[in-house]
């Protein structure tokens, strides 16, 4: 199946990165097709509330980056996003990604998405230890994909600070992760 992952980091050698790359090498190994967006080097503009695809029942017309990403997203099995955490919330450019999904909902609010989508999110954040704020922004961001039938399956949070055995074990399961997909 096409697993597509979204790296959220403008620091593609960061740790939203390196455990993200963990999963897909899980998915690699067990067959799956890999698709690779990172959302540094591709133009996502904002939703502009325009309601073309509320009146089209329709992807969004705006024409980004993301023309590709909806034709690919109908196809794929899974989703992996991953970003880094500022101010205790999934930074800017994701939560504009996050957005634009608003075009998978029908005027009827049932979901344009026919597949089904295994979600899985990667938050890194400065602080050692998951704490609450960003937990529950975290925990926000994918439910929010998941309103368009997608089904979290995973969340994983990581810190440069952690111990060393403790980022290992996080990048153990996320290779797992991509195995099971
Ligand atoms: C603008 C900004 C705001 C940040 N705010 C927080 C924060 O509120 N809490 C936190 O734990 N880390 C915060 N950080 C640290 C980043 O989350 C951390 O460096 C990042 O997760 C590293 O991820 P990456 O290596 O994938 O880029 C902030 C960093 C920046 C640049």
């Amino acid at each position: 199946m096409k697993v597509i992952a979204v790296l959220g980091s403008p620091r593609t050698k960061g740790i939203s990165a390196k455990v993200t790359n963990r999963i897909l090498d899980g998915a690699v190994d067990a067959g799956h097709e890999v698709l690779v967006y990172e959302i540094d080097r591709i133009k996502v503009q904002g939703c502009c509330g325009c309601g073309y695809c509320k009146r089209k029942n329709s992807d969004c017309c705006i024409r980004d980056d993301l023309k590709g990403y909806w034709r690919n997203l109908h196809k794929a099995g899974a989703l992996i996003v991953s970003a880094p955490n500022y101010f205790s919330q999934v930074c800017g450019p994701m939560l504009t990604f996050m957005n634009r999904h608003y075009c998978l909902t029908n005027k009827d609010h049932t979901s344009r998405l026919q597949n089904d989508v295994k979600l899985v999110g990667v938050f890194s954040q400065g602080m050692p230890k998951p704490y609450e704020a960003a937990e529950k922004n975290y925990r926000w961001y994918l439910e929010c994909l998941s309103a368009q039938s997608m089904q979290i399956i995973d969340s994983l949070t990581c810190s440069a600070g952690m111990p060393p055995e403790e980022m290992q074990a996080l990048l153990d399961k996320a290779y797992e992760i991509g195995k099971n997909l």
